[in-house]
């Protein structure tokens, strides 16, 4: 599946070796930000990516630059009212950054101010109550009793003005690059006393290191793979469509979210936790739903991983509490395109000794994350991890239909094997390369994804997302 926004056109020449003052790890677009904001206070910065940059999430997302996501401020404000102020404004004021940003080098990324439809057809008085809260906030909010959406029946809708959308290629395309970037190396292994950044053959060091690849690459310390899941979500894009005037995006179970991007309509949803059973075709789905508002056909398909926190804010600081040089960027939830900006403005305070009022609010060790969503997310990794290993399988290899991928018996031992459409078979070690957990097949995206924390791979193995650093061993 190739990716629907503009190709990458970033040179990276820089070289693995020596010394290095500041370094990122992940080439996305929160740490390109975040790269283009230290250099820009002074700093010498380098980006190592352990592919091609702009090659993950920030290629696959609807790009929605959005404060709304799914009920938020209501909860989080009958807890604390002043946290869910702050995290609106956290990425209010990146909507904000991205503008000037884009004025101040005369960037053409396609960045167009909407207004954003939050809607529902069977939570009405939750609607309400996240409206009221975001009244309450001083979010520009208006309610509508009668909404006329032009893509689903709605039972109540608010809209929340001064919102966007772009091209995140475009824009990070265009943004001077007055850092150093490596491509294809990939960071297997960090000294955080030393400071030493590791890849399979060699390694360098460096006075700061900012860990930005989508889920965090090392476990310990952080503990990041017990703290958070992996949300898996499809998109589609149909020309011809009609001008839907904002974007729009469904509270209710299936998440859609409707945006145009010129005269195609981009649709997305149907979003599950990663290696969950998949029991429906998503692609199809939205391109059917995606006909109600585009006369033409469904061009684009394409499909990423999020990452989800238990108390929806990100992780954003220090890695660890005992590792003042080494940072953390991740937890952007499901729209994390002001997240990503925020975030950048954060750690560029944090690293510059600025004082920035959002520090506490996505302090990576902050209280309160033992929720009901912790424990599930528990029970859900002991399952895979303890139990799954120990079922055999029902089917041998054999048994295979073209274009089906399966945990069976192959060669004698148990395997996760997908058979081509020609009929070659891939098989793979079933047990995930991060910590072991059975993985499981993904027929939309032709990829084998992990329950536990997320891990993907292609179906010869190769890594698609972190927070594993191996290939799945082939068998
Ligand atoms: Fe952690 Fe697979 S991603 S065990």
């Amino acid at each position: 599946m190739k990716s629907y926004w503009a190709e990458p056109q970033i040179k990276a020449e820089g070289i693995f070796s020596g010394e290095k003052d500041i370094v990122v790890v992940g080439g996305g677009i929160a740490g390109l930000i975040t790269a283009f904001k230290l250099a820009e206070s002074g700093k010498k910065v380098t980006v190592i990516e352990a592919d091609r940059v702009l090659g993950g999430v920030t290629a696959n997302t609807t790009a929605h630059i959005d404060c709304m996501e799914s009920f938020i401020y209501a909860d989080m404000a009958k807890k604390c009212f002043e946290k869910a102020k702050d995290f609106f404004f956290f990425q209010q004021e990146a909507i904000q950054e991205y503008e000037k940003l884009i004025k101040q080098y005369n960037i053409d990324c396609d960045f167009v101010k909407v207004d954003s439809y939050f809607y529902t057809s069977t939570e009405k008085d939750k609607l309400i109550d996240e409206f009221n809260t975001l009244k309450d906030i001083g979010a520009e909010v208006e309610f509508d009793e009668n909404p006329h959406l032009p893509v689903d029946v709605a039972a109540a809708a608010f809209k929340l003005k001064n919102q966007a959308i772009f091209d995140p290629v475009k824009f990070l395309n265009a943004l001077p690059k007055n850092f150093e970037i490596i491509e294809n190396t990939r960071i297997t292994d960090i000294d955080f006393k030393r400071k030493i950044l590791y890849t399979k053959e060699d390694k360098i060091s460096a006075d700061k290191i900012i860990i930005a690849t989508n889920f965090p690459i090392i476990n310990f310390p952080g503990w990041y793979f017990l703290r958070m899941y992996k949300s898996h979500s499809y998109a589609v894009a149909l020309d011809k469509a009609q001008d839907i005037k904002g974007t729009y995006l469904n509270a209710d179970e299936s998440g859609l979210t409707f945006r145009n991007h010129k005269e195609d309509v981009i649709v997305g949803g149907y979003d599950h936790r990663s290696g969950r059973p998949y029991k429906c075709r998503s692609f199809n789905r939205l391109c059917e739903i995606g006909k109600r508002v585009a006369d033409g056909h469904c061009t684009h398909r394409w499909s990423a991983n999020d990452c989800i926190t238990f108390d929806d804010l990100p992780y954003v600081g220090y890695y660890s509490k005992c590792s003042k040089d080494v940072f953390v960027i991740t937890g952007f939830g499901k729209l994390g395109m002001a997240k990503a900006m925020a975030s950048a403005m954060l750690i560029s305070d944090l690293i510059n000794d600025v004082p920035n009022k959002y520090k506490k609010i996505c302090n990576p060790h902050r209280r309160g994350q033992c929720t009901w969503g912790f424990f599930k997310n528990l029970l859900c990794t002991i399952k895979n991890l303890l139990i799954m290993p120990f079922v055999p399988p029902f089917r041998c290899a054999r048994s295979l239909k073209s274009g089906e991928g399966k945990i069976v018996f192959y060669k004698g031992v148990k395997s996760a094997v997908y058979k081509d459409e020609e009929g070659k078979l891939h098989a793979l070690s079933p047990y995930c390369a991060h910590l072991g957990c059975q993985l499981k097949f993904n027929p939309d995206a032709k990829t084998w994804d992990c329950p536990c924390h997320g891990s993907r791979f292609d179906i010869d193995g190769n890594i698609i997302t972190a927070p594993t650093v191996k290939n799945q061993e082939r068998r």
